[in-house]
């Protein structure tokens, strides 16, 4: 029996648990033309602490959709939490009252499980500080099945910030459930977290560390880039130290293989040249649109 009170992280994912949204989703993508009323008279809140385009507008366009309406901010000062200092828990008791889904960005790790503890409604975390980000790996597990027909067997390079990234730890913990290679490619400090590392092994993958872009986009089916994450960093000369080590050029695509595919949550600054957009293996903006049917079955499962 599949149950979904919250979306917190990965963890409270089983594998049959992944499969189940991975294969509602592929049902969502023809409801997600001719639109359905399965969601009419359901209100999804969306409370963004942090910026956002994609995930916000994704969940927004699932919920309208699906036939449910939306409320929600995104931009914290003109909330009485920016404003006037109102405590996470008692932002919570509020919109509870008004909704009856609540998807939340945070800067704070943790930030989701306090969330879920204080709501008497169903949480999605859509984002906690540096920690997870599980809705996007969802999407990109999906990605992977669809575009190339299967995840066990993929060899997987996980690129650019593995550190402050909330996305590759919440894929990386996602990809410990499958039968997957694990390429880790990151500027030496920003490598990736030593649990994670763990969990990946302890499940029995195949994981290396590299240390060039080169390695990492050789001999693999999917480069999954991603962007130093800027605002995590406490000193901005680390950032400096470390920007523009990695990134995918024409001259990386290059040495990829035909059918491989690059795949980046967005939004990119510098990491993927702009002339690589054109190129087959680019397929980061229909990853976007993944991120609709995905959410779509996410929500349809927790109102079911
Ligand atoms: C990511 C995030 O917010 O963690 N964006 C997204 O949701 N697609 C990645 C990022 O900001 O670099």
């Amino acid at each position: 029996m599949f149950e979904l009170p919250n979306l917190i992280s990965i963890h409270d994912l089983s594998r049959q648990d992944i499969e189940v949204i991975l294969d509602t989703s592929a049902k969502m993508e023809l409801v997600a033309v001719e639109r359905s009323k399965e969601l009419s008279g359901k209100i999804m809140a969306t409370l963004f602490f942090e910026p956002s385009t994609r995930t916000r507008l994704s969940f927004e366009s699932a919920m309208l959709r699906l036939g449910g309406s939306v409320l929600g901010f995104a931009d914290i000062g003109v909330t009485s939490a920016g404003g006037k200092g109102e405590t996470l828990a008692d932002t919570i008791r509020t919109v509870e009252r008004y909704a009856d889904v609540i998807v939340m960005r945070h800067p704070l790790d943790g930030s989701a499980r306090v969330a879920a503890e204080f709501s008497k409604i169903p949480v999605i975390n859509a984002g906690s500080g540096a920690e997870e980000h599980p809705t996007q790996a969802l999407l990109d597990l999906y990605s992977i099945r669809k575009m190339m027909r299967r995840i066990d067997g993929l060899t997987i390079s996980l690129c650019g910030d593995l550190k402050y990234g909330r996305t590759v730890h919440s894929l990386g913990m996602a990809l410990s459930k499958y039968d997957v290679k694990i390429k880790l490619a990151a500027p030496e400090a920003l490598r990736m977290k030593p649990a994670i590392i763990d969990e990946m092994k302890k499940s029995g993958l195949d994981v290396v560390e590299v240390d060039t872009i080169e390695e990492a986009v050789r001999d693999v089916d999917v480069v999954y880039m991603t962007r130093i994450q800027k605002e995590r960093f406490p000193d901005i000369r680390e950032y400096d130290a470390v920007k523009g080590e990695f990134r995918i050029t024409l001259h990386e695509v290059g040495m990829m293989r035909n059918d491989a595919i690059i795949l980046h949550p967005l939004p990119r600054v510098d990491e993927i040249d702009a002339e690589v957009d054109a190129t087959p293996q680019a397929r980061y903006f229909d990853q976007v649109y993944n991120g609709v049917v995905t959410r779509m079955a996410i929500l349809s499962l927790i109102f079911s």
